[in-house]
C-alpha cells in the first residue's frame, strides 16, 4: 500500500469534504484550532436569524424557529450528546471559556481548613492562569514541566496531597498539543479528596469526550475552534449531575428556570440543570452558526472524526519529522490532541513566511508553530504540501526575509 498523499486521500474511510466546512479559498488552512471556518449550514442559520430579526423583532425570542429563548438549551443537549459524553442537563452553552471558568472556580473552588490548594500546571493558557490566580492567590500550585512542552502524569499525581481541594488542567495543551489522561487524573484527584475541572478548548470537537464516564466534576470550552461556531462564539460548560442544584457563585437572570424567568422575581429562581450557570443573554448568531456546524458533526460522529484526525496528525508528524524539524507533540495516540506543534527559535518569522506561501498556521510564543488539520476539510495532499513548504522555508532560511517581532495576529 502506497502512502502517497493522493492515494491516501482516495482511500481514506472518511475523506475530507467537499463543502462540509468552508475554509478560506486559495490557502491551506491549518488554523482551525484558533478560529475554525464556517459550515454552509451554520451560515444558513445565521442568515435565518438575521431575517427573523428583521421580520419579527423581539418576537424572535418566542416565534423564531427554533425560538431564540431556549435555543441555548437545545444546543446544550446536542453538545452533551455529540461531543461531551454527558447528559443533556449537565451542559450549558453560554458565556466564553474565561467567563465560564470564573463562574465554575467561584462556585467549586471552596478552600476550607488546611485543604486549600488549587493544583494547575505551568503550561496552562494565560487566561486560565489569570483566573486561577484571582481565585486561589498563594494557594495556587503549578505543576512544573520537565521539558517545557509537556506535563508528566506522575508530576500531577505527586502534587495531589491531602491539602488539595481542586485540580484544574487542560485536556489538550494549547502549545504542544499534548493530550492529558483526563480519566486517570480525575480519578487521582478524587482519590486525594479533591475535585477535578478541565479546560477542554483544544479537545472539544476533535477528541471524543466521556465526561460522565470519566467522573469529571466540571469543564469549560470554547466553540469557535474545531467546531466552527464563529469568531467569539458562545462557550460551553459541563457540571456533573451530582453538583447540580447548588447556587452558582455568579448568578444571573439567564440562569433562571426558563418557565419562570419572566416573572422577574427578586429571588433567583434558578434552573435545575447546568443552565443555572448561565449569566446573561446568549449571543444568538454564534448559537446559530454552532447549531449548523453540529449538523455536520452529527453526520460523521466523533469516533470516526477522531480516527481520521489521528491518521492526519500521524502523517503530518512523520513528514515534518522526516524534514529534520522539531515536532514537540507526543507521538503516542493516547497523548496526542488534534494539532502538531513544531518548535523553531524563529517561529514568528517562519509563521509569516508560511502565510505568504499560502499555508495558514498559527504561532504561539516563544517558539511554536501550530499546524491543525481538521478531519472534515484538510486533505493529505494539503498536509504534504504544507510540510514541504515548511521544510523549504527552514532549509532555505526564507524566514530571514521577515523582520523580527511578532507581526500579524493568530
Ligand atoms: C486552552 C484555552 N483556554 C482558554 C482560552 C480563552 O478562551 P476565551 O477567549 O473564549 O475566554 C483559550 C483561547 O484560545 C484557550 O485556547
Amino acid at each position: 500500500m502506497t502512502s502517497e498523499p493522493a492515494d491516501l486521500d482516495r482511500r481514506d474511510p472518511l475523506p475530507a469534504g467537499p463543502g462540509r466546512f468552508l475554509p478560506p479559498a486559495g490557502a491551506i488552512y491549518l488554523d482551525g484550532n484558533s478560529l475554525g471556518p464556517p459550515t454552509p449550514q451554520g451560515l444558513a442559520r445565521c442568515r435565518q436569524v438575521l431575517d427573523d430579526w428583521a421580520r419579527l423583532g423581539v418576537g424572535g425570542w418566542t416565534d423564531a424557529d427554533p425560538p431564540w429563548f431556549t435555543w441555548a438549551e437545545r444546543l446544550a443537549a446536542r453538545e452533551a450528546d455529540l461531543l461531551a459524553g454527558a447528559r443533556p442537563h449537565e451542559v450549558a452553552v453560554t458565556g466564553g471559556t474565561t467567563i465560564n471558568l470564573h463562574q465554575l472556580l467561584a462556585t467549586f473552588y471552596r478552600p476550607s481548613g488546611r485543604r486549600r490548594k488549587l493544583v494547575a500546571d505551568v503550561l496552562a493558557f494565560p487566561s486560565d492562569l489569570y483566573a486561577l490566580r484571582a481565585h486561589a492567590g498563594d494557594d495556587l500550585v503549578l505543576v512544573p514541566s520537565r521539558d517545557g512542552r509537556t506535563i508528566a502524569t506522575e508530576d500531577v499525581k505527586a502534587a495531589l496531597g491531602d491539602d488539595v481541594t481542586l485540580l484544574l488542567l487542560s485536556g489538550v495543551l494549547y502549545r504542544s498539543g499534548q493530550m492529558l489522561d483526563i480519566a486517570g487524573l480525575t480519578a487521582a484527584a478524587h482519590a486525594a479528596g479533591a475535585l477535578a475541572g478541565w479546560d477542554l478548548c483544544h479537545a472539544i470537537g476533535i477528541v471524543p469526550l466521556r465526561l460522565d464516564a470519566w467522573s469529571v466534576d466540571f469543564a469549560v470550552w470554547c466553540n469557535y475552534k474545531y467546531l466552527g461556531g464563529g469568531p467569539g462564539a458562545v462557550g460551553g460548560l459541563f457540571v456533573a449531575e451530582r453538583h447540580l442544584g447548588g447556587r452558582p457563585a455568579l448568578p444571573g437572570w439567564w440562569g433562571s428556570d426558563k418557565e419562570r424567568q419572566f416573572e422577574m422575581t427578586d429571588d433567583f429562581l434558578q434552573a435545575a440543570d447546568a443552565g443555572a450557570f448561565q449569566i446573561g443573554t446568549p449571543p444568538i448568531l454564534g448559537i446559530a452558526a454552532l447549531d449548523g456546524a453540529l449538523d455536520v458533526y452529527a453526520e460523521v460522529g466523533m469516533d470516526a472524526l477522531r480516527a481520521r484526525s489521528l491518521r492526519l496528525t500521524a502523517f503530518l508528524r512523520e513528514r515534518v519529522d522526516a524534514a529534520g524539524l522539531a515536532v514537540v507533540t507526543p507521538a503516542a495516540e493516547t497523548a496526542r490532541g488534534g494539532h502538531i506543534a513544531v518548535a523553531h527559535p524563529e517561529a514568528g518569522r517562519v509563521g509569516r513566511a508560511l502565510r505568504d506561501a499560502g499555508v495558514i498556521p498559527d504561532v504561539r510564543p516563544p517558539d511554536i508553530v501550530r499546524l491543525a488539520p481538521h478531519p472534515l476539510y484538510t486533505t493529505y495532499a494539503e498536509l504534504a504540501a504544507a510540510a514541504d513548504t515548511l521544510a523549504a522555508i527552514v532549509a532555505e532560511r526564507r524566514w530571514e526575509r521577515y523582520p523580527a517581532g511578532r507581526g500579524a495576529v493568530t
